[in-house]
């Protein structure tokens, strides 16, 4: 059985369009192989933004942690964890000013933990997550994606690859808010109907 990290950015709840595709692709993988799903809302808005004492507690070994740091790094202990669990992982998110929601953001600063998710060698930098499937459900109001001003799906395909994660689909509602924008919305949902086809 696989195991699905459902990741979800969106602050318009049931009218967001990044996650009524993430929804429906993650029901249809569920439905094809019968997949636990963990969850992670990071709308929820309750991940903290990654600080001086709570880097320093992330990046020392559990069993040397201090009271305090233990509970600094809980968080990114667990997000981590859900990250290693999986196998495929669907990030639902929008466009926010070009970029990720900072939400997300904050996330990646947590996973991002040398000696764990990635390591450093002689020749540079090396992704420990590998083996995983990552799909992207992407919406945003006008910004083309793979164009030069989406620095959304290039920083975070970017970031996955650093942490080892290189095989990225991408389902992508862009523009939506164009005169074509249904046309657009209906496309990204019949790249999904093919995916879990
Ligand atoms: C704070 C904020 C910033 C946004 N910045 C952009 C942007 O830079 N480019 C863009 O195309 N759309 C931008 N949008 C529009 C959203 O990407 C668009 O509404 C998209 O549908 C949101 O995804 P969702 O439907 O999953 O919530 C922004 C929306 C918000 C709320």
């Amino acid at each position: 059985m696989s195991n699905i990290l459902h990741i979800t950015a969106s602050i318009r709840g049931d009218e967001s369009v990044s996650n009524a595709l993430g929804n429906r692709l993650v029901e249809g993988l569920v439905a094809k192989g019968g997949a636990s799903v963990t969850r992670r809302d990071l709308a929820a808005n309750d991940l903290p933004y990654v600080s001086a004492e709570r880097f320093a507690a992330n990046l020392t070994p559990i069993d040397t942690r201090t009271p305090d740091q233990t509970q600094l790094a809980a968080i990114a202990d667990t997000l981590i964890a859900e990250l290693q669990a999986a196998d495929t992982i669907v990030i639902a998110s929008p466009v926010y000013n070009f970029g990720v929601p900072a939400t997300v953001k904050a996330w990646a600063d947590l996973v991002a933990r040398a000696g764990t998710t990635f390591q450093y060698t002689e020749t540079g930098p090396v992704g420990l997550l590998t083996g995983k499937k990552v799909y992207l459900a992407i919406a945003s109001g006008g910004t083309p994606i793979g164009s030069e001003i989406d620095f959304m799906s290039r920083w975070l395909v970017f970031f996955l690859g650093f942490l080892g994660i290189k095989d990225v689909e991408i389902i992508a509602a862009d523009g939506i808010m164009g005169a074509d924008g249904a046309d657009k919305i209906a496309a990204a949902h019949e790249k999904v109907g093919q995916l879990i086809a």
